[in-house]
């Protein structure tokens, strides 16, 4: 890779050429699209991946004018635009060479590239002659030379006919090339002699979406991968930190266990804030704001102050300054089950030491906190209890023979999955979790995933700290990332990275 290759699209320092935020489109009350969230660059190439139906052409369509999103904002080098069809998009520099072939056949190639646009002569007739001419430049350039821009085009092959279509999107200099899947048709020397064009459009500075369904293809061109599913953005990767398999299994969803999935945020509520927070010991000055509906991750090193926070909020210790608000009003609990019965509940790390009582029932373990948390509006006994106890038992996948049995006589997985129920027993606005999968098996871990972001999906937020780095990707929709107990940075879903959360926890203040 040359120097300017890679400075061309680093992307990082740079404007998105393109930002499209939370866009949103159904067909006759089928969701097509949810909530996508892309940015694209100027000198890069984007691989857009997914299986058939995944909503690819659908999100190109509303990025060119074609179709016009439900909701979402799109902006093109910072402003919002709203392209009411393909002429509007074009004019902004949007060219979208498309899945489905639409030369005109009767034509000749060179009447097809400049349909619309012919040249003229100073007398005002047709330049045949220069439209011929900058034809052969121009089908030379995206390799196809070997074809005559004199020729019938309805006589050409698929493959020609397609890099027709592709030399007529060069014509126009645009600033975003869309290309779906526009190799399906390509012989292989065909195929490297149109990467050769896209490389050198990247070298120029255009930003380039390629649709494709060879993996190959997109490993090899591409300077990022973006894979949909079920018109969701499900990963983005760099082609040097994957491979086919994890490709695919972010394609079709299996294995699922490390999947993100979008999930609705009330982005304008606030559920927790800390301002200025310090505990005299572990926490210096902590600023942070949860949102209703979140899974904020809290990461960090051994000793960064993850727990400690939690158990700020928690009520189990005193910050020294600062003040934290819940659900827009001061909270400053002096004991947890202050925290409980303002709708704070927590799993705590290491279940065995604090989390559980061993020698009682699993339904007792399990209503601990909810008897807690309605002291004020229940008779403090376990009436009802039973009922509530199957429905999560149920909902949960706890295996367990009835829960009157010792917790102790559980799996590792089924015992934090009581906890769990425990948590959300009490049914709190905001859950903590420390640690949450420490130690349970992949299938529990599966199944607490679910349970964790069907909490989410349903108005409850989450603070969850964890030093897993996959589950953070798995789950979070952002993560804050401690060192030495400050907040050493705030990632956002779209830059969350292992890299980056590795570095924010290791830098120094
Ligand atoms: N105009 C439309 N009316 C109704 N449904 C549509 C329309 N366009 C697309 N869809 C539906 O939207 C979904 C996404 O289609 P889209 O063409 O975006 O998929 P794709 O990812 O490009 O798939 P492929 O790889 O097969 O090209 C599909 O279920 C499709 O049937
Ligand atoms: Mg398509």
């Amino acid at each position: 890779m040359t120097d300017v290759e890679r400075g061309s699209h680093s992307g990082l320092s740079r404007e998105p050429l393109v930002r499209a935020r939370a866009v949103a489109k159904a067909f006759s009350g089928n969701a097509v699209l949810h909530s996508v969230d892309l940015d694209l660059y100027p000198g890069e190439v984007v691989g857009l991946l997914g299986e058939n139906g995944a909503g690819k052409s659908t999100l190109m369509h509303i990025l060119s004018g074609g179709l016009q999103a439900d909701s979402g904002r799109i902006e093109l080098a910072g402003q919002p635009v709203q392209f009411g069809n393909v002429s509007d998009g074009i004019d902004a520099g949007i060219s979208f060479v498309h899945q489905e072939l639409s030369v005109v056949g009767a034509l000749s190639v060179a009447e097809n590239l400049y349909l619309g646009r012919f040249p003229k002569t100073r007398l005002g007739f047709v330049d045949y002659a220069l439209m011929r001419a900058s034809s052969k430049a121009l089908l030379h350039r995206v390799g196809a030379g070997n074809i005559d821009p004199a020729q019938e085009a309805g006589a050409l092959r698929a493959g020609e006919q397609q890099l027709i279509e592709i030399a007529k999107a060069a014509r126009r200099q645009p600033r975003l090339l869309i290309l779906d899947e526009p190799t399906s048709s390509l012989t292989p020397h065909e195929v490297e002699s149109f990467f050769a064009y896209v490389r050198t459009a990247r070298a120029a500075g255009t930003a380039i979406i390629f649709i494709t369904h060879r993996l190959e293809e997109a490993l090899g061109l591409c300077d990022r991968l973006v894979v949909l599913r079920n018109g969701a953005i499900v990963s983005e990767r760099k082609p040097a930190d994957t491979s086919r398999d994890q490709l695919i299994a972010d394609m079709t969803g299996k294995p699922a266990i490390y999947d993100y999935k979008p999930r609705p945020i009330d982005h304008g509520t606030v559920a927790l804030s800390l301002r200025n927070v310090s505990d005299g010991h572990h926490l210096q000055d902590i600023n942070l704001e949860v949102r209703r509906g979140e899974i904020l991750g809290l990461f960090g090193l051994v000793g960064a102050g993850r727990t400690e926070l939690l158990d700020v909020v928690h009520g189990v210790r005193k910050p020294i300054a600062g003040e934290l608000s819940l659900n827009g009003r001061p909270f400053s609990p002096k004991s947890p089950s202050e925290a409980v019965k303002a709708g704070v509940a927590l799993v705590p790390e290491g279940r065995k030491t604090a989390g559980i009582l061993p020698q009682h029932s699993v339904r007792e373990n399990a209503a601990v906190s909810s008897l807690r948390r309605f002291a004020g509006r229940l008779f403090s006994d376990l009436r009802g209890e039973p009922d509530r106890m199957a429905a999560f038992t149920k909902s949960l996948g706890i295996r367990m023979a009835n829960d009157l049995q010792p917790i102790s006589t559980l799996s590792g997985g089924n015992q934090q999955k009581v906890i769990f129920a425990r948590a959300l027993m009490a049914e709190p606005r905001l859950l903590l979790l420390d640690e949450p999968t420490h130690g349970v098996d992949v299938g529990a871990k599966a199944d607490l995933y679910a349970i964790i972001s069907k909490a989410a999906e349903s108005g409850l937020t989450v603070l969850m700290a964890s030093s897993e780095v996959p589950e953070i990707l798995a789950l979070c929709d952002r993560v804050a990332v401690l060192s030495k107990g400050r907040l050493a940075g705030l990632l956002d879903r779209d830059q969350m990275s292992e890299e980056r959360m590795l570095r924010l926890a290791f830098s120094e203040h």
